[in-house]
């Protein structure tokens, strides 16, 4: 065991770490048999989608004490969605790096790590990989529906939906307010097809969960089945010696592809998933996203783009029914945390209710996973989820409407005299990992509310940030190089004509080459550059990556492993 280098032997440095740590614990809990399993825990009150976490983590430990390991609580930075700013995103290669070496750091053997709300999966997921000991992913679940006057609530969708039509003249104020009660009904994390309910499906479509977890809602009691299960699993692991790089191969991430199309997942899960990746090594690009799963149909109707929500789609047969509808498409070479072929814990796998989990042969949509574009807008590339689209917007040339920042929108979209039409394309920057910094969710920009007026709910946008998984409409993503690194983004100016041609994957604005150099915006001026003198801010602006590339620090691209550090006496 990797802990009996802290608690082996007889000299005073051993004494220390089991004196310390003795605390009620049994003699053999010290002797170099029982694994010592770290249980790296994001409940918090300020994460109100984790905070069940507590209860979660006492399952996990009497599943691990059931096996003959060792239960630790980690209590780990936590990043809740809709508190932390100026976005959580800002901090998830922070909480990344905080995961990664205070496992290290530590006498530990094996890893369970507990998540829900947005970020907090992928930065567990990018710290484990990085140590690289045993490691398994235990997702915190989804809120049940939400009702609000006899109508399903999707949590977060719903807000979108609401405040427009609050706009819109449609909704008062005093049931907008009131709502907010409604959607809100149990413990858990968003409850539609948003990046928390997508992220714990890729931890499972990865191999990181026991098969059928991920998507049990965070109040069904199987929740605490499966995280004592997954107590007992991760012992076992610990001797098999299966660790995340033995588990997370190319085929993994294949399988995470075609799941994130079939689920009609988060456009969140690209940076993720690439992230997650490049601290392994696993060579995936952002093309793959396009290569691999847009030609996936998609299979499940759930909110954003659909009707239904995660515990729908959990009485209807869960992940694991969708997987083996997409079994085709499907690595059946990639493993699991069981260390057997994913595919084997899909054959009892059964669709339940067809109007929730469709079949491929009457999918919802064909061709539903996430297409890159490239352009002389994006030289880099940038996303876009047709599956959240207007079909009508798929191809579309209009003039450009640009904004400096969301500070800047907020303040104009709405003004009577804004030059903007059903044609116009709404062009929003300053918005990417270093420009923000931290690359939030601001790109699904609200409709001009003279033009909600008349019944118009969708316009093309194009912003270098990112989108909330919950939300919907015709945006262009991510788009790279962002303005603040020097991206074309910066160079737009209003009445440009801009080109979406979703079929041919390209995003352009109507400018030659000469045309676009001739704007060159000195670095010093760059759109929506923050400049921020010390701390985390400062270190992640001048090693914060590209979206394309998964927006990791250069510096924690890879692993360092599980070696032992310095004695600390
Ligand atoms: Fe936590 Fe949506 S706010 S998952």
């Amino acid at each position: 065991m990797r802990s009996a280098s802290w608690y082996g032997g007889n000299d005073r440095d051993a004494f220390i770490h089991r004196a310390w740590m003795r605390r009620g614990n049994p003699d053999s809990a010290f002797e170099g048999k029982q694994p010592q399993i770290v249980i790296v825990n994001t409940a918090s009150d300020l994460t109100p989608c984790n905070a069940h976490l507590n209860e979660v983590a006492q399952s996990v430990k009497d599943g691990i004490w059931a096996a003959g390991g060792v239960p630790l609580n980690l209590p780990m930075i936590s990043l809740g969605e809709t508190n932390v700013r100026p976005t959580a995103m800002l901090w998830r290669n922070m909480a990344a790096m905080a995961t990664e070496e205070m496992i290290r750091a530590n006498p530990v053997d094996g890893v369970v790590l507990l998540g829900g709300c947005d970020k907090t999966i992928p930065a567990l997921l990018m710290g484990a990989a990085s140590v690289n000991l045993p490691s398994l992913v235990i997702p915190g679940g989804p809120m049940l529906n939400g009702t609000f006057r006899g109508k399903t609530l999707g949590c977060g969708t719903d807000v979108w939906k609401f405040s427009e039509q609050v706009r819109a003249g449609n909704m008062t104020q005093e049931d907008f307010q009131s709502s907010d009660k409604s959607m809100i009904r149990s413990k858990g994390h968003c409850n539609t097809m948003g990046t928390a309910s997508t992220m714990g499906c890729m931890a499972e479509a990865l191999g990181m969960t026991l098969p059928g977890f991920a998507g049990t809602p965070a109040a069904d009691s199987r929740l605490l089945e499966m995280s004592h299960n997954s107590g007992r699993r991760i012992v076992e692991m610990v001797y098999e010696d299966l660790k995340p790089s033995d588990v997370m191969t190319r085929g993994s991430f294949v399988n995470a592809i075609v799941a994130l199309a079939g689920i009609g997942g988060s456009t969140n899960a690209v940076v993720h998933l690439l992230a997650i990746a490049g601290r392994l090594g696993v060579n995936l690009t952002l093309d793959d996203f396009d290569e691999i799963g847009s030609h996936i149909p998609l299979l499940v109707n759930l909110q954003p783009a659909g009707q239904y929500l995660m515990e729908d789609m959990f009485r209807a047969g869960g992940l694991c029914a969708v997987l083996k509808e997409l079994e085709q498409y499907l690595d059946n070479s990639a493993i699991n945390v069981m260390g057997k072929p994913l595919v084997e814990s899909l054959a009892k796998a059964e669709i339940f209710d067809e109007t929730v989990i469709s079949r491929v042969a009457t999918p919802i949509q064909e061709d539903a996973g996430i297409a890159v574009l490239y352009g002389n807008l994006a030289p880099s590339g940038a996303v876009i989820k047709p599956a959240a689209a207007s079909k009508n917007l798929l191809k579309h040339r209009g003039p450009a409407v640009v904004f400096e920042s969301i500070e800047d929108f907020h303040k104009r979209i709405d003004d009577p005299n804004l030059d903007v039409t059903e044609d116009s394309v709404l062009v929003l920057r300053g918005c990417g990992p270093m420009g923000y910094p931290g690359m939030p969710e601001v790109s699904n920009m609200a409709i001009p509310k003279k033009l909600l007026e008349k019944g118009i709910t969708d316009l093309v946008r194009v912003c270098d940030g990112r989108m909330s998984g919950t939300a919907f409409g015709t945006v262009v993503l991510h788009v790279a190089p962002e303005a603040a690194a020097g991206g074309p983004l910066a160079l737009i100016a209003n009445g440009d004509i801009i080109n979406l041609d979703v079929e041919a994957r390209s995003i352009s604005v109507e400018l030659t080459d000469a045309e676009l150099a001739a704007r060159t915006v000195p670095e010093n001026t760059r759109v929506g550059f923050a400049n921020p003198a010390r701390g985390w801010e400062r270190l992640y602006i001048d090693h914060v990556q590209q979206a394309n590339l998964g927006a990791d620090l250069d510096f924690l691209i890879g692993k360092t492993g599980s070696g032992i550090p310095r004695e600390s006496h």
